[in-house]
Formats: structure tokens, sequence, C-alpha cells
């Protein structure tokens, strides 16, 4: 008979989203976490740039609006963007008051950076260039202190339970022991985004899109999946998780510079370097087609190189390049999905009992492309959201309990001898998604990656943890991708190469049952009955 354990909220996922509801929420009962790395293993431990939030007094939140539905391109829910930069400074200083330490000037206020399309320097960062170490480690120190609330570290979750179609808690695989149920009146998703699907991403090991694959599986709806952000300036290696080169430091007055050492950017964008990402790197892109090697050039910030940007100092440096010096070799990298599960303002999902925040959901913050630093941001700010509503989460009945069951029958990793194939049909699903749905896609290209990604799963090996969660984004990608004919934000299609007036109030929902487009501007479509 497998274990049960019961608890009040069960939150999935340790990086800011997951840390910052299982804080609060802990306060109106008993809480689970579990992660299925160490604490520390998530995108948020990256974060290098910082939050963004109207704090200072030259700023105020109406410019920090202007600025997220202008990068948003049209498809923001404005809404949604309103709640976003009305309650960022507020969570600003509740981290500040739950011991996360912010960098700040020899006057004691907070040191504001300045981002790509940001209209102001707004941009706390902690540690120079380490914001998201310091803020996992704030966090993570003071939720070990809370009560009511237990971590539970290497602990996968593998699938959700489902009752009378309500989510009831999810199944979890320890590193060690056996499978167990976990038993929840609200469960939450904060398991991020999905970088690992492409060969070349800022993203850690972690980000497979579990939460994404398990929730479509319990029959919520994703939106918006086939807008994903390529961040312009991750350091040129070869391995699949390139280190970032934060764009704060093109904030800072970095140019980018083609091997001929031209300034490319100046014919591009009016901005140049401080465009909106998806121009960036698409220019970057261009640049690397045609055979030149692009570089970052930071050499004016000479010796305040180190002292600003700590981190990136010390990646270089490992690498042979300093940057007071020499030119950074950079490229551009898969970084962040504005896609995700639909919630409404509170995160709530169209599955009763099921919520999401942080990247793994898609509140339409982002709309087609994320401005900088809005994502922490956006962690914070709906996690608190969501703590607060599960606290009325109707208690799991008798039935519930003897009802319950997996959505789909579970997967788990793979067995010693199925390793091999899983790690091979992984890394060709990541090639098929850089080369097909990446930075350029056309009809041709992803019909082609869609096939392809139906013959992977049609393997053994796909049938193993995380290749089939990851086969399941990666079809929903390139299925919305195919749908929207048009280029918008992070979707750039080549034949399609301008946006189109059809598309402005169109969205895409993700299904099991199937995809639709949907009327971007009606609240209600995520409503029990799903969308219209
Ligand atoms: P994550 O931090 O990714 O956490 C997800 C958690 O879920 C992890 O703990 C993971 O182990 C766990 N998990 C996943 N699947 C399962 C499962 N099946 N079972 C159990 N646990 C699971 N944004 C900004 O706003 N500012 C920045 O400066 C910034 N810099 C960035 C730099 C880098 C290099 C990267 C990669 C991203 C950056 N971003 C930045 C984006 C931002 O960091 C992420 O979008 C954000 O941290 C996501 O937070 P999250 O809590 O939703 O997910
Ligand atoms: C960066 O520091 O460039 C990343 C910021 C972000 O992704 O918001």
């Amino acid at each position: 008979m497998t274990e049960r354990r019961k608890t009040d909220f069960l939150i999935i996922g340790s990086g800011v989203a997951g840390l910052y509801t299982a804080v609060r929420a802990a306060a109106h009962g008993s809480t689970i976490l579990v992660t299925k790395g160490r604490v520390p293993d998530s995108n948020t431990y990256y974060a290098q740039g910082g939050i963004a939030a109207a704090i200072s007094e030259s700023d105020s939140p109406q410019d920090h609006l202007s600025d997220t539905l202008q990068a948003g391109a049209g498809l923001c829910l404005e809404e949604a963007v309103e709640v976003l930069v009305s309650e960022g400074p507020r969570r600003i200083f509740d981290l500040i008051s739950l011991g996360t330490r912010f960098d700040r000037l020899p006057s004691g206020e907070l040191m504001l950076g300045k981002e790509a399309a940001h209209s102001h320097r707004r941009i706390v960062h902690a540690r120079g260039d380490a914001t998201g170490a310091e803020l996992i480690e704030s966090l993570a120190a003071h939720a070990r202190q809370v009560p009511n609330l237990t971590i539970i570290e290497e602990c996968l979750a593998l699938e959700l339970l489902i009752s009378d179609d309500r989510c009831v808690g999810a199944i979890m695989l320890p590193k060690e022991g056996s499978p167990w149920w976990c038993m929840s009146r609200a469960t939450v998703l904060a398991t991020g985004g999905c970088g690992q699907l492409y060969s070349h991403t800022t993203n850690p090991t972690i980000a497979t899109g579990d939460g994404q694959a398990m929730a479509l599986r319990a029959g919520a709806y994703l939106f918006d999946m086939e807008f994903v952000q390529f961040h312009p300036t991750a350091l040129a290696t070869e391995a699949t998780q390139m280190p970032l080169i934060s764009e704060a430091v093109r904030g800072e007055g970095a140019r980018l510079l083609n091997a001929e050492g031209i300034r490319f950017m100046s014919g591009v964008h009016p901005w140049q370097e401080l465009a909106p990402r998806d121009v960036v790197a698409r220019a970057i892109f261009a640049q690397m087609q045609q055979g030149s090697q692009v570089y970052l050039d930071a050499t004016h910030l000479g010796e305040n190189f180190p002292s600003r940007f700590p981190g990136i100092f010390a990646i270089c440096m490992e690498r042979g390049i300093d940057p007071r010096r020499e030119l950074i070799p950079v490229a551009p990298a898969a970084h962040f999905i504005m896609g995700g599960v639909r919630t409404d303002l509170n995160g709530a999902t169209s599955v009763p009992g099921l919520f999401a925040c942080g990247e793994v959901a898609c509140t339409g913050v982002h709309g087609a492309n994320r401005l900088a630093s809005n994502s922490l941001l956006e962690g914070l700010v709906f996690a608190e959201r969501v703590a607060q509503t599960v606290k009325n989460a109707p208690f799991l009945t008798a039935r519930a309990h003897t009802m319950a069951k997996p959505a789909v029958d579970p997967t788990s990793p793979p067995s010693p001898s199925q390793a091999t194939p899983a790690k091979e049909l992984i890394q060709e699903l990541q090639k098929i998604m850089w080369d097909n749905v990446g930075i350029e896609r056309s009809a041709s290209s992803l019909e082609q990656a869609i096939a392809r990604i139906d013959s992977l799963a049609a393997q053994d090996a796909a049938h193993t943890f995380p290749a089939y969660n990851m086969l399941t984004v990666a079809k929903a990608i390139a299925g919305a991708a195919l749908m929207r004919e048009e280029s918008r934000g992070g979707h750039y299609r080549k034949d399609f190469p301008v946006q189109r007036q059809q598309w402005q109030q169109r969205r895409i929902a993700v299904h099991r049952e199937g995809m639709r487009v949907v009327s971007a501007t009606n609240p209600n479509m995520i409503d029990r009955g799903g969308s219209k």
C-alpha cells in the first residue's frame, strides 16, 4: 500500500515562487514544500540583474506599467501588469524584512540598476550580480525557521492526483525510498521554466517543464507557449547551460561588436544595445548566421567591472577572458518562457485545487516578451496572492481521499539500461528545438519539428522522467508557434515576419484535448468551462 501523507498546502519547487508561497502559506496551515534537487537548484539561484520595481522617487508604477506593456508587444493582460507593478515595491520591502540584503548606496538608499527597455533605473540587486543567490539563501534560511513548514529535498513530483476533476495532491518519488502520495487541499506548482528543451540555454538542468506538462495532463490550460525568450548575451561556450552575461552589463554601457569591430546595433534600433531583448537576440543571431562571432565590449568599466559584476568577472576569468581589457564572446540562448499554466490574478488554474505561480504560470504579465527583471518580481507578487488565496481552499472530503488517482500513470527516471537512450533522446530533442523552434521559425521548420517530436515520443525512452515532460512541452511550444502566423515579441516567423492585426487580440490555448485560438481580453476564458 502506497504511503499517504496529508498536508493543507503542497508547494512544488524551491525557487523564488515556491519558497515565498511556502513561507506565506504556512501562516494558514500545514505546508510541505518538495523540490527535485537541493533547495538552491533553481533558475532563481542564477538570477543576476535583479528585480524590477518602481521604488525611486523619480519613477512610478505607471511608468513601469508602460514599459512592461511596450515590451509585451500588445499581448500583456493589463490588469495583471497593474497588479505586478503596484504590488511589486511592497514585496521588495517584505523581502528586506525577511532578511534579504540588497545592494545600497553609501547614503543607505537602495542602489538601482538599469536594463534594456526600462525608462528608469529600477532594478534592485544583491552582491552585485548574485541577486538570485542572495534571494534563495535568505528566503531558505527564513523558511527553515517557519513553524508548520516542512521542506523535502531530492523529491520529484511525478504526477498530479485528481479526484472528481479536482487536484488533491501529487505523487512523489524521493531519491531514496518508495513513492508516496501527498494529499493536499491546495497544490501549488512553482516548478519554473523549460530552457533545457534547447541545446543552448541559460537555464540549469532542473528546467524541464515538469509543471507545465503535469498541469496539461491534469486538464489545465497552457497559454502563450509560442513565446520563448532568447537572452542575447550568454557567454559563447559549447555547454548546454551557458553562463549569462547580464543585461545589466549593457545597462552600464557595454557595447556589442561584430568580428570587424562594428557596433552593429546602431543600424538596428534607436536604443541600440538596450533595445528589447528579442530585437537584440535576433540581431546577434543574424551576425552569427553571416559567420561573425559577436563580442560584448565592457572594457570602459575597467577596474569597476570586478566590484559591480563579481560573479560575471569570475566566470570570465575562469575561461581566460579578462573583461577589464578583453572582449567577451557572446551568443543568444533560450532563457525564459512567457507562456505557461494559465492562471487568474490569484494563481488559480482552470483545475480546482491547482494553483501556479512563477515561471511555470502564465498570468499574462509578460505578453509576447518579458521586460528584464520582471520575472523574479512576478514570482514574488503572485506567490503572495496564491498564499492569500489557498487559505480558503476547501478541506478534502473522505470521498476525495477514496477517489484520488493520478492524472495519468506516472513515469519514473530511466533504469540503468534506459539511461543512454533517454539521454540521447533528450539531446536530439534539444537540437530539434534549437534548429527548428528557436530564434527564427517557419511553417516548414515547425512542421518538421512536430513530426520529429512525435517520432521521438514513440521510443521506449520517451516514457521516462523527464523526457516525457520535455516532449509534452516541446510539442505545445512547436504547435502554438505553428498556429501563430505572425511575428510578435519572442516569436519570430520567417514566413510571417511582421505583426499582424488579426493576431493582436488572440492567444493560443493548449489543452490535452487540443489547441485553440482564444480572445486575449476575455477574463472569463479560464473559468471552469475553459476557454471559448
Ligand atoms: P525556479 O527558480 O526555476 O524554481 C523551480 C523549482 O521547481 C526548482 O527548485 C526545481 O528544482 C523545482 N522543480 C521543478 N520540477 C520539479 C518536480 N517535478 N518536482 C519537484 N521539484 C521540481 N529574472 C529576473 O527577474 N531577474 C534576473 O536578474 C534574472 N536573471 C536570470 C539569470 C539566469 C541565468 C536565468 C536562468 C534566469 C534569470 N531570470 C531573471 C529569470 C528568473 O530567474 C526565473 O524566471 C525565476 O527565477 C523563476 O522562478 P521560479 O520560482 O518560478 O522557478
Ligand atoms: C539579466 O541579468 O540579464 C537577466 C535578467 C532577466 O532575465 O530578467
